[in-house]
């Protein structure tokens, strides 16, 4: 069987088994795709162990991105880019290499439910600066987005993130949202705010101009606090469910040898289980 996995900690609520079992199933694959929550101080033993091909491959998701592209002997552009890698594949030879699906997953789901929107010349409001954060401006950076403004709690944190990707990318703080916002041709949440219902960042989004897309990497609900906030000052609107599904197509790919089966809804598989 081929055997695949994602990482985490806590790893329980993640959907990605969900998804790539299904997938499996669907295109009659003898394969397994398993939760593991790895020590968060043993994470670069669990990772090595794999060396020589025991498993296919793993995505990791928080807190571990950054340190799985620190494990991998080579990596994408896009994960060295984004400092982060949420797909580790391990190879025969012993070698590990990294990549980042977060970022072209983010944009194939604007693509998919804002269409109209060009990245290239936007400037995009990026919303908290943990590895989502990442992902999506380096992803935004290399689609030519005119500015990338990444806006933290702790704006040390944002920092670090604008110098590793040049001078489309800047820093800033909370104080400065409503200056932000109101240039703003794209905004994503990517902080952990409304996970599980609660409320979403303190965005005003009525300040956002009209054509402003307002995208949430929290899927959880799939109609978040802030999703519903930017509907209602009549903003177009994409939900994180989509950059799931999405990310996780190029790792299935990657582990099992071929595109994930058509005929499996899993958008439908994946809201059933919300
Ligand atoms: P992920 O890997 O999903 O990005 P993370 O690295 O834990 O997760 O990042 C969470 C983000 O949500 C951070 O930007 C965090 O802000 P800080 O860097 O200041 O911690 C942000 N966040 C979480 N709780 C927050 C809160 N109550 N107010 C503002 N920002 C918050």
């Amino acid at each position: 069987a081929l055997v695949a996995g994602v990482c985490g900690q806590p790893i329980i609520h993640s959907m990605s088994p969900i998804l790539h079992n299904a997938w499996l199933a669907g295109a009659g694959i003898d394969g397994a795709y398993v939760p593991m929550g790895p020590a968060e101080d043993r994470f670069e033993a669990f990772v090595n162990g794999f060396r020589g091909g025991v498993i296919r491959g793993l995505n990791v998701t928080i807190p571990f991105k950054e340190r799985a592209l620190a494990c991998a002997d080579t990596a994408s552009d896009l994960a060295r880019l984004a400092g982060a890698a949420n797909l580790l594949r391990f190879h025969a030879d012993g070698t590990i290499t990294a990549d980042n699906t977060d970022g072209p997953g983010m944009l194939g789901a604007i693509a998919a439910q804002a269409p109209d929107l060009a990245i290239a010349g936007c400037s995009a409001v990026i919303l908290g600066a943990g590895g989502a954060a990442r992902g999506a401006a380096a992803a935004l950076l290399l689609e030519q987005a005119r500015e990338v403004r990444i806006v933290n709690r702790t704006v040390e944190k944002a920092q670090a993130i604008a110098d590793a990707l040049g001078d489309v990318a800047t820093a800033h703080g909370e104080a400065e949202l409503p200056a932000l916002l109101a240039t703003a041709d794209l905004v994503i949440n990517a902080t952990s705010l409304g996970l599980g219902g609660g409320d979403g960042p303190a965005a005003d989004l009525s300040l956002t101009p009209k054509g402003c897309v307002v995208m949430d990497m929290v899927y959880k609900p799939l109609r978040t606090e802030f999703l519903a906030r930017a509907e209602a000052a009549g903003r177009r609107t994409v939900d994180g469910l989509e950059m799931l599904l999405l990310q996780a197509v190029p790792s299935f790919e990657a582990f099992f040898g071929q595109a994930p089966p058509a005929d499996v809804d899993v958008r439908a598989i994946a809201l059933a289980h919300l």
